[in-house]
């Protein structure tokens, strides 16, 4: 009874639930094989239902009786759940079964981390904590009693009063189950307040195991507080209860989670120090905390009608997030980072067999549907929405969308209805961009003539699995167009086009113009625009976008490395000396000349390659990348020592953006000159770095030249101890690994002592350093399709969702020559032939295969 069959659910045969639940009491006798569940639930008939059958899901559960109304009942059990024949009228069940946390490997439901007891509900796993109707149309206000003998006992809501032993949860806000948490433990807080601005005081905590984690807890705090701060001034959201709990926990599938007033964070998206963290670690952990914080509006107290409306909360979250990051950095570096992580993360997943929409119409398996189209393109739909209606109107749709449907299980229709009636405008072909998969292609063509330039756009969306043909999409697109001297002749307007084809058209100008398009990244969408050269070069010198300058360089490189791989180019001086131009610039970021230096990565060469046609081979694309990184250092030979210099940062280390920008560019700049140098600047930095920024950076343009062997142990010895920082140390030398040993190195180190299976982060580390290596994942051997398909193989009974998500890696695999592509169809084909397999990877297999 342990794998249910897979079924497809489909978004059209949602029906409403056929009861609803009033109040649920839930008494936790806490055991680590045998801990019994003892649940009082109020149901009352829906008076909208279409079905009076009473289900409820229910997974790997003992079970050991049941009432209705006091008097005992034998109901139905499956792998799936309970059925009863139960009364047409409100009635009370009663239910007590029995799981065992310290065996459930799969960290869904009620498991144990390093000794604590901890959840993770969201999307389904509650049904593996009792019998409940586990959809979240079903809302209801939660009272838990929990009984254990660990000194910290949390659930969601406030205190109700606690004593030796026990402690009573009570959260007054209506919620769905998958927002339910409990967290049992020896564990420490580091606290704090916070007063909403009509004046409630909330107490806020940040809880990990004692033993070493305590000094990582302040960052995340002040995240918090901004974040809270944040959401009142630009969304008018303030929070709800007197308590805000944080807990830290080591074995995780994902980065997060926003249970009501608890939100428990895999430990790596939570905790920081400078000593173990880098900038970047300080920075996603401001975004995943101001993430977590912000659903409890847009997610918790509006939350979702059925899965499909996933997006409904993470695509408006990752889009608060996002706005939230930008106004405590850069705009400017947070959109082209956002950007960056669309194109590599979902451009490529809407270019493969995993393509779906934002919303999709059907699942097997809905974490595997917690995908870079949900959340990342389900924000940029939301980006296009606000620069269609205007800020002004996005304020009176979102006030408006917060009244109208606070407490309720909303669907996408009910989010756009909000902006129909504020705007009066028509969103019905808007809409498409929720129901369409796939990166519609932009081609421009311009023409000049008496005075009046011509724009010539043609849209079209590539077909994907499952939709043959696709619809025109409503598309703003975001143009400036500068004269010869790089001045603004027509300033950012926003084209609104809604037709396959359209042509527009700006008048009165004296000469032909440059047009800057798709300002700020002003739709996902990939641009066919054939500018020449030159016509970068001068987008990259002077476009007053700061997106579309980065960019220019950019498709300066993705060409030129293009060109490199196919025609044997040399890398030319014109673009060699408009990077040095900007590595030089002293007035511009030094994060933004640090994003203009990085090249793209070897996998988005193999996807641009793809695109226009070829077939590519990592081996070739790793050489040119090579070969033009040390062009770059020698061309900038005498000015990289300079800049190096620039970019020490003065005084205490700080996570702001402001130095974060400096170590970038100083790291960005060690990397080239460690092609120069043999490493000794980058040998020396390791030496003398305070922080994990420099240490990081230092050892991984050693490993780049193919040295650090002494760094790399000396680095094992400081941080053996440290769990966040040892990932680190695996991942780097899988990811920086030479082709030829990559998945040699990646099997050596699951024989590492520290290496643990069971943990997702260890496991990530270095399978995800794997498949990040990418000429060392495809290299022709064929070693790392296997070592990955062994693992995959020996995870998933332990832990099917990570499993899952990490199929992913093959996603490209049609892309390559078929030699790699029989080998690769073999390493699925092994997966998919495991018996008992679990529903999540066979999905998985299944799409991937085709
Ligand atoms: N709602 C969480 C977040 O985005 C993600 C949790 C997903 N977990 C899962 N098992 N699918 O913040
Ligand atoms: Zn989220």
């Amino acid at each position: 009874m342990k794998n249910p069959a897979p079924q497809t659910i489909y978004l059209s045969d949602y029906t409403p639930p056929a009861y609803l639940v009033d109040s649920v009491h839930l008494t936790f006798k806490l055991g680590a094989t045998d801990t019994r569940v003892i649940s009082r639930i109020a149901f009352r008939p829906n008076p909208d239902a279409t079905s009076k059958e009473f289900f409820l899901h229910g997974q790997d559960l003992r079970f050991v009786s049941a009432m209705i109304d006091g008097a005992p009942i034998t109901p139905d059990l499956s792998a799936e759940g309970l059925r009863y024949d139960a009364p047409d009228a409100p009635f009370v069940f009663e239910a007590e079964v029995e799981i065992s946390p310290s065996t459930n490997t799969s960290l869904e439901g009620l498991y144990m981390s390093n000794g604590m007891y901890c959840t993770q509900c969201e999307a389904e796993g509650f049904r593996k904590i009792t019998y409940y109707p586990d959809r979240p149309d079903v809302m209801a206000v939660f009272t838990v009693r929990i009984e254990g003998d660990l000194p910290v006992l949390l659930s969601n809501g406030n205190p109700v009063a606690q004593d030796e032993g026990w402690a009573e949860w009570h959260d007054p806000w209506p919620k769905p189950a998958y927002l339910f948490a409990l967290i049992a433990g020896d564990l420490v807080a580091l606290s704090d307040t916070f007063t909403t601005r009509s004046g409630r005081k909330v107490d806020l905590n940040i809880w990990v195991r004692p033993g070493g984690d305590e000094a990582k807890r302040a960052f995340g705090m002040d995240a918090l507080k901004k974040s809270m701060a944040w959401d009142e001034e630009i969304y008018g959201r303030e929070y709800d209860l007197d308590l805000f709990n944080i807990v830290a926990v080591d074995d995780f599938n994902m980065g997060a989670m926003e249970n009501k007033g608890l939100n428990i964070f895999n430990a790596s998206a939570v905790l920081a120090s400078p000593e173990t963290a880098t900038d970047a670690d300080f920075e996603r952990i401001e975004a995943i905390i101001a993430h977590e914080y912000f659903h409890n509006w847009t997610g918790n107290r509006i939350t979702c009608r059925d899965w499909f409306q996933l997006c409904l909360k993470e695509g408006l979250t990752v889009f608060r997030d996002q706005q939230f990051t930008g106004d405590m950095r850069s705009h400017a570096v947070t959109r082209i980072d956002d950007a960056m992580v669309l194109r590599a993360h979902q451009f490529r997943e809407d270019n493969g067999p995993l393509a779906h929409p934002v919303r999709p119409d059907s699942f097997v398996e809905i974490n595997n549907f917690y995908t870079a189209t949900v959340y990342e393109k389900g924000a940029e739909v939301i980006g296009m929405l606000k620069l269609l209606v205007g800020d002004a109107d996005y304020a009176k749709a979102l006030d408006l969308y917060f009244d109208r449907h606070d407490g309720d299980a909303a669907t996408i229709e009910d989010w756009l209805r909000v902006f129909e009636d504020v705007t009066g405008r028509d969103l019905s072909q808007f809409a498409r961009w929720y129901s369409q998969a796939g990166t519609p292609r932009l081609t421009v063509h311009e023409s000049y003539a008496d005075g009046t330039y011509q724009l010539h756009l043609r849209q079209e969306t590539p077909p994907t699995p499952g939709q043959e043909t696709k619809e025109p999409l409503v598309l703003p697109i975001a143009v400036g167009l500068l004269n010869e001297n790089g001045a603004e002749v027509v300033p950012t307007t926003v084209l609104e086009m809604t037709q396959a084809e359209q042509t527009f058209s700006f008048g009165g100008l004296s000469s032909k113009p440059t047009a800057s398009i798709l300002r700020n990244f002003s739709a996902p969408v990939i641009v066919k625009h054939d500018k020449t050269n030159a016509e970068r070069a001068f987008l990259l010198a002077h476009d007053t976008d700061p997106f579309n300058r980065w960019d220019a360089g950019r498709t300066l490189a993705q060409d030129l490395l293009m060109r490199m791989v196919c025609d044997n180019a040399t890398p030319d001086t014109g673009f060699l000396d408009g990077l040095a131009a900007v590595l030089r610039d002293d007035t511009l970021d030094p994060a933004f000349r640090a994003l203009v230096l990085r090249l793209p990565s070897e996998e988005d060469t193999a996807q641009a390659l793809f695109d226009a046609g070829h077939t590519p081979d990592p081996a070739v694309i790793n050489d040119v990348h090579e070969t033009l990184k040390l062009h770059i250092a020698q061309h900038l030979q005498d000015t990289l020592p300079r800049i190096y210099a620039d970019m020490s940062v003065d005084g205490p280390y700080t996570p702001d953006a402001e130095p974060a920008g400096k170590r970038a560019l100083g790291n960005a700049v060690l990397a080239l000159q460690s092609k120069l140098d043999g490493g000794k600047a980058a040998a020396q930095q390791f030496a003398s770095a305070d922080n994990m920024t420099q240490q990081l950076g230092a050892l991984r343009a050693l490993l780049q030249i193919a040295k650090g062997a002494h760094e790399l142990a000396a680095f094992e010895a400081q941080w053996g101890h440290d769990r966040l920082v040892m990932d680190k140390w695996f991942a780097l030398q899988v990811s920086l690994a030479p082709a030829d040993q990559a998945a040699a190195t990646a099997e050596k180190l699951t024989a590492h002592p520290d290496f643990d299976i069971k943990n997702p982060n260890r496991f990530r580390a270095v399978f995800g350093g794997l498949r990040g290596n990418t000429a060392g994942f495809h290299h022709r051997s064929g070693a790392g399709y296997d070592l990955l398909a062994d693992w995959l193989i020996k995870l998933d009974p332990l832990n099917p969702q990570t499993t899952a998500r990490m199929t992913t890696a093959f996603d490209t695999w049609k892309h390559y020559d078929t030699e790699r592509q029989t080998k690769i169809r073999e390493a699925l084909e092994r997966i998919a032939g495991t018996s008992g397999l679990s529903g999540d990877t066979h999905e998985m297999v299944t799409r991937l295969l085709g």
